[in-house]
């Protein structure tokens, strides 16, 4: 059974053909960062238009990559929310189009489904497990009590980790997307600016990252002592013993035996490697995926839709009202 997965929620224009063995077969993208580095963000408008331009293209790639035809798919799914409209819309539009062309059953997904889902590509997890998915858009961590059924424990209450990496590396003029530039000069900097952290109360999962962020900014305005790496190492660290703060109440509140990190941010072996280090010494398990299916990739969103599929399969024809959905709830 071969599986389409498209996803166009923010600025990846994203297609992936698997099998319901989780064999990858393509997983393609056009990433627009030159179209939006200038900007420092996102620029919604620019990622409409670039979808539009580059998805058809990486279709046929797509299948050309698979060596198998567009007739071969059995199911389609795509990212139906949350995320941009304008860019939800071409990604859920073309993989009507296709679907109705194929006379095939067409899957929408919840995106964040597809972040939490990613882990199982590379690993067998047991359940129930902790999921903690930290990207440009989002910071939520859930129980995972088997697919398809997660509980919300806590979530951003403002900005996203990924989001506070990007803007901090702007108000530093580093350049975009901030995550990786400023895992890099972390590297040749030390941990000593005392940034505040926003545990919040006890037991309260939820995050927050704009008074972290106002500190940066503060602290560049105001003192000089200590060079830009220090500030990214800082900064690095901050935001991962948050995470394992987080993660730590969450096992203490929930009886698992495995933690999984997913969404953008899981690309930081720094904050990767401090939270495997976390969960070893607690006697769990550590799971995440390779960068590739971390960030935003098609392949997480086939596998969302063929679990989609297995538990209640949809016939041809679908539902042609869909509609994307920005602010679309997962639980
Ligand atoms: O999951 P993703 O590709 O897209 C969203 O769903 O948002 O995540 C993108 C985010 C960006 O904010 C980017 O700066 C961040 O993930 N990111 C990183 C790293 N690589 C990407 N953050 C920290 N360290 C990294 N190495
Ligand atoms: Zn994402």
């Amino acid at each position: 059974m071969f599986i389409l997965g498209i996803e166009s929620s923010c600025d990846e224009t994203a297609i992936a053909i698997i099998d319901e063995n989780k064999n990858i077969y393509a997983n393609l993208l056009y990433s627009q960062i030159k179209e939006h580095k200038n900007f420092g963000g996102v620029v919604p408008e620019i990622a409409s238009r670039k979808h539009i331009e580059k998805i058809d293209r990486i279709f046929f790639e797509a299948f050309k990559k698979a060596e198998i035809s567009p007739n071969d798919i059995d199911i389609i799914s795509v990212t139906q929310g949350p995320g941009l409209v304008g860019s939800l819309l071409i990604g859920l539009n073309f993989a009507k189009a296709i679907a109705y062309f194929l006379k095939k059953p067409l899957y929408p997904v919840h995106h964040i489904e597809g972040h939490i889902l990613s882990v199982l590509f590379e690993n067998s997890v047991e359940f129930p497990f902790i999921s903690l998915v930290a990207s440009g858009g989002h910071t939520s961590i859930f129980l995972v009590e088997k697919v398809g059924k997660y509980k919300l424990l806590g979530k951003t209450l403002d900005d996203a980790a990924g989001e506070a990496f990007d803007k901090v590396a702007k108000m530093l003029h580093l350049g975009y997307p901030g995550g990786p530039i400023v895992e890099r000069l972390a590297k040749k900097g030390r941990n000593c600016i005392n940034f505040p952290k926003a545990f919040i109360e006890k037991k309260n999962l939820n995050f927050s990252f704009s008074g972290l962020k106002t500190a940066v900014l503060n602290y560049i305005k105001k003192e000089h002592s200590f060079s830009t790496e220090d500030i990214c190492c800082s900064f690095q660290n901050n935001i991962a013993d948050t995470f394992i703060y987080k993660l730590n109440e969450a096992t203490q509140m929930h009886n698992v035996k495995s933690i999984a990190f997913g969404g953008g941010v899981a690309c930081n072996s720094f904050i990767k490697e401090k939270i495997r280090e976390f969960a070893k010494n607690k006697g769990l398990n550590f799971y995440t995926a390779s960068p590739i299916l971390c960030s935003d990739n098609g392949a997480m969103i086939a596998l969302a839709g063929y679990y989609k599929h297995l538990s209640a399969k949809c016939k041809f024809p679908f539902d042609f009202s869909l509609n994307a959905t920005p602010r679309m709830q997962l639980c």
